[in-house]
Parts: C-alpha cells; sequence; structure tokens
C-alpha cells in the first residue's frame, strides 16, 4: 500500500474468528498486512497484492465439505514460481494437506483449548530454535492423518495428532493450533520466525509512514482550491481523521459537531474546549437539541428513534454543507469519514449460511454513513487502520490522551441508554447525572483503560425505597461495563465488590431520582452491549 511498504503479508480468511487477530499481531511486528476474503480471485491474490508471504486462516468448515472454501486455481503453482512462503493456520493446514494429495478426516475426537505440543524434531525449519515441548490453544474437529509428499511432521499432540507440518524446499507450514493467540505460548515467536527468518520480511510499517502518506494522499485529492467538511463525533476516529486531514490543508477543512440534546453532561461544552485549545481544529457547534426532542416526543420504538436522529443529522449537515458554501464562496466537495478496517473487511461466511462473503459493518453503526444524495465525495484516511493503529497514530500527532483512550459512544446517544420515550421523567438529566458518577469512579478506580465500554441506563420502570426515612418510589438505573476487542463479542466486567458498593452508594445519595441499582452481568452474545 504505502511507497513505504516494503514487505506485505497476504492473509485468506476462511472464517475463524481469529482472522482480524492474525492481521493485527503480523502488524504489531511492524509488518503490513491485509486481509482477503479465502474465495479472493488469483489476480487479487497475487497481482493486487504482490506478497511477501501468505498465510491460510482457519476457518468452521470441514475441507470435505461440498462447497467448502479454498485457493484460487493456480495458487501453488504461483507461489513455488515466486518462492512465496505459505502457512497455514487451523483450516489452512487442511487445506494444504488436502490439496496437495494428502488425507484430513474426521476421527470424531477433536482437541479444543489449551495442550502440549511435542515431538517436535531437533532440525525444524518452521521451529527454529524453539524445539522443546510448548502449550498452544488447539481448536480443531478434523485431523491430517496423510501428508502429502515432500512434508514431514514437525509436531504432534499428546493425542498423537499431526499438529505441525513442514515442506522444507517449498516452504509450505502448516499449525493445526493457533499461534496468533496468547495461550500459545510461543506462537509469536514461531509466526516471527515464519516472518523474518523464513519470508524476510521487512519491518516498514510504521504510523509515522502512514500518516506521511495519508497526508500527502489527501493533499492530492483536494487539491489547492477545494473545501472539505468532517462530522466531529467527539470519539477518537472522526478526531483523528479530522487532524490528520487539517494538517494536509489546514482551514480548508470545516468540523461540525453537532449538540443533538442527546450527550453525555456537559459533553458538548468539554469537547468544544478541547478541540479548540488542545487540538486547535476550527469546529462550530450546531445545536439541535430542540428539534431533535420535539421528534423524539412520544417515541419508545429503538428503530424509530434511530431513524429520527439520523434524518435530523442529515437535515442539520445539509444546512452546514450551504453555511460553509456562504462563509467560503465554495460549495464543499469532500466529506472526511472516520471509516476503519474492520467496517470495510470482507469476512467469510459462515459454512451452510449460502451467503457470499459478508461486510461486518452493521449499518447502525455507520454514523458518519451520510447518503450519496449529498453529494460528497469521501475522504477517508483511516480505512486501512485498525483501531488500535488509529489510537497510536492520534498519538504522534500529539492528540490528547483523553480523545485517544476514550470508551466508544453511540452515535443516537443517551437516546438508546433510555429505555421508552426520552422526554420523559426528566431522563436525560438523569441518566447524565448518573453516567458521569460511575465514568468518573471508574476513573478514580484506575478501571477506565481496562475496560472497552462502560456506561448507565435509564430504565422505564419505578420501584420503591427508603429515601430518607421516607418511603420513595423511583427509577431504576442499570450499569454496564463490558471488555470487548471489537464490539463484535463482549464480557461483563467483575468489578469489586467494594466498587459497585461504593459506586450505587454515590449515584443512590446525589441523584434524587433513583432509589436502585442494578449491574448487567450478560455478555454479547446473547445479549447485545447497548440495551436497544
Ligand atoms: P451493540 O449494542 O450492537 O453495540 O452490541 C456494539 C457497539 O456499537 C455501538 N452502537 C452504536 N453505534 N450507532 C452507533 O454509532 C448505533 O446506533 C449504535 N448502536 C450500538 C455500541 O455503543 C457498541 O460500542
Amino acid at each position: 500500500m504505502t511507497q513505504a511498504v516494503t514487505s506485505q503479508v497476504v492473509i485468506l480468511d476462511y472464517g475463524s474468528q481469529y482472522t482480524q487477530l492474525i492481521t493485527r499481531r503480523v502488524r504489531e511486528v511492524e509488518v503490513y498486512s491485509i486481509l482477503l476474503p479465502g474465495d479472493a480471485t488469483f489476480k487479487r491474490v497475487f497481482e493486487g497484492n504482490n506478497p511477501t508471504a501468505i498465510i491460510l486462516s482457519g476457518g468452521p468448515n470441514s475441507v470435505h465439505v461440498k462447497g467448502a472454501p479454498s485457493v484460487p486455481d493456480g495458487f501453488w503453482e504461483e507461489c513455488e514460481k515466486r518462492q512465496i512462503p505459505v502457512l497455514g493456520i487451523c483450516y489452512g493446514m487442511q487445506l494444504i494437506v488436502h490439496c496437495l494429495g494428502g488425507k484430513v478426516e474426521g476421527l470424531g475426537k477433536g482437541e479444543f483449548g489449551r495442550m502440549p505440543v511435542v515431538d517436535i524434531p531437533t532440525h525444524t525449519k518452521l521451529f527454529g530454535e524453539d524445539i522443546e515441548p510448548q502449550n498452544v490453544w488447539m481448536s480443531h474437529g478434523d485431523e491430517a492423518t496423510v501428508l502429502p509428499d515432500g512434508f514431514k511432521c514437525i509436531g504432534k499432540s499428546e493425542q498423537g495428532c499431526v499438529v505441525a507440518i513442514e515442506h522444507e524446499t517449498k516452504n509450505l507450514f502448516g499449525l493445526q493450533y493457533h499461534p496468533e493467540v496468547t495461550h500459545s505460548e510461543k506462537g509469536m515467536r514461531t509466526l516471527k520466525h515464519f516472518l523474518f527468518n523464513i519470508a524476510k520480511c521487512e519491518r516498514s510499517w510504521s504510523m509515522a509512514n502512514v500518516l506521511e502518506e495519508q497526508i500527502q494522499i489527501v493533499k492530492e485529492k483536494v487539491g489547492e482550491t477545494n473545501h472539505v467538511i468532517c462530522a466531529l463525533s467527539g470519539g477518537v476516529d472522526s478526531c483523528v481523521a479530522a487532524t490528520l486531514v487539517h494538517r494536509a490543508i489546514g482551514d480548508r477543512l470545516h468540523c461540525c459537531f453537532v449538540d443533538n440534546g442527546l450527550l453525555r453532561y456537559k459533553e458538548a461544552e468539554r469537547v468544544m474546549v478541547m478541540f479548540k485549545n488542545e487540538l486547535h481544529l476550527p469546529v462550530d457547534c450546531v445545536d439541535i437539541t430542540e428539534k431533535m426532542l420535539s421528534e423524539l416526543k412520544g417515541v419508545s420504538d429503538p428503530e424509530r428513534k434511530r431513524k429520527i436522529i439520523g434524518k435530523e443529522f442529515i437535515e442539520c449537515f445539509k444546512e452546514y454543507k450551504k453555511t460553509v458554501e456562504k462563509k467560503t464562496g465554495v460549495v464543499p466537495k469532500f466529506l472526511v469519514q472516520g471509516t476503519l478496517y474492520p467496517d470495510v473487511i470482507e469476512s467469510c461466511p459462515p459454512p451452510g449460511s449460502d451467503q457470499k462473503h459478508s461486510h461486518t459493518i452493521k449499518s447502525h453503526h455507520n454514523v458518519g454513513g451520510l447518503p450519496k444524495e449529498l453529494g460528497f465525495e469521501l475522504i477517508e484516511p483511516l480505512r486501512v487502520l485498525f483501531k488500535d493503529e488509529v489510537r497510536r497514530l492520534g498519538k504522534i500527532m500529539d492528540v490528547p490522551r483523553n480523545f485517544v483512550a476514550r470508551h466508544p459512544f453511540p452515535g443516537p446517544g443517551l437516546a438508546v441508554r433510555i429505555l421508552g420515550d426520552v422526554t420523559e421523567n426528566n431522563a436525560l438529566e438523569t441518566l447524565r447525572l448518573v453516567d458521569e458518577i460511575y465514568i468518573n469512579a471508574i476513573k478514580e478506580f484506575g478501571l477506565y483503560d481496562e475496560i472497552w465500554q462502560a456506561f448507565a441506563v435509564h430504565l422505564p420502570i419505578k420501584s420503591v425505597g427508603v429515601q430518607g426515612d421516607q418511603r420513595s418510589h423511583s427509577h431504576v438505573v442499570g450499569l454496564r461495563a463490558i471488555t470487548s476487542n471489537d464490539g463484535m463479542t463482549a464480557d461483563w466486567y467483575p468489578f469489586e465488590p467494594k466498587f459497585l458498593q461504593e459506586v450505587s452508594n454515590r449515584i443512590t445519595n446525589q441523584v434524587r431520582a433513583v432509589n436502585r441499582v442494578v449491574y448487567d452481568i450478560t455478555s454479547k452474545p446473547p445479549s447485545t452491549i447497548e440495551w436497544e
């Protein structure tokens, strides 16, 4: 991708939940990697991307199932011709065995979880020096029972299954376990050995290069006279994207922060100060609170709320476009969006789903996704990056920690955290106070960075309590805190009882409208992160 990138690893996705993790692991050691769907064409794999090495991911299929994903025709010959090393992981290893004339069978036992790899010969190409037994993370049903010609087994499980193979001269390797997960003790060492010693990858992927290159791309695309608009949400992605574009074109960037009346406690005031004082970004705050709340009055259905909010946002943006035109005399032509790599990856569909590969993006999450009718060309400087890379990019541009380490906040804001009509019962004010107390306590106890997202929810029910020796009939609030990698799956955060006790006391003492606090202990799935 960038001119500075001299090595590139292509990862073919066969649907494992760990595929994105492999891609990130490779990038962590400063080698650029991209993810392509398992059924990518020959041209896309080889001509479009010029791989230094190829990794075939794991996946839930069995190679024997009709229509199971495979590599494109001519793949093995091309790898041999160009001497591209290939590492197959889990399903990827079974593909190597199956395609090259070996045998993969489902023997009905399977191996799942942590287990040792034994019988590693003294001389192997893939393990290098790591010949001692090692614990790894296994997850497979089928196993390789006959290896193709020229391959040797370089590791077995305690049950006797083949879990590591190599063809030394053709540079083809297979691991039945997942080297990318931390439970595989030496997994990262094996991966690095494959990348640097076998494939001779160079470390050329750095955020400094990305920054330089993206600034150049933006400059070229926008030219000398055009103007650009960006909707800032106060979250890390739009903030980093805007800072980068501002570096490229200066004050021809016009940022707009919409106060939709559904923001957290003092959010608009606080972020506007940060934009001005710390980021030195030109930002206009547009307040549409009154209109938004009047449109939302009487609405309880979550999807209708989202639609109304989306529509009002677009109206507001149309107006903003006109404002910029009036101010500058030029119709702004471009729009900055903080689209990230996981939003554009095409992932392999689950077996039996009859789907073509699907985009992981959920339409309601694409808040920046303004309709085509607005007539903008897009600028998406973060399109190749994972969230942790965006944070690093923000850091090298001196974006304050307050911004880069912020928890995600949904576009429809507190509207999806107030169950029922958001305009009733003073719910917005109550929720803002509760949320502020909760988040401050999380920060005070030093837990903010351990938690992926935390927030409070206003429930439409009242319960009986005793406040100040008097019987009360007040609202219940729920607290949610989760850990996650990408928001697609999540676990609830196990707070110490002391913390929960303290927070509950603070909330019920300081917020009159609340007499009961509950903590949400459901993971995603089966729940979602938000309550609506
Ligand atoms: P769920 O509730 O779907 O949330 O498990 C996953 C992540 O997405 C955020 N979220 C939204 N973000 N518009 C957004 O911009 C939305 O309508 C929306 N709904 C959920 C949620 O906060 C979590 O980070």
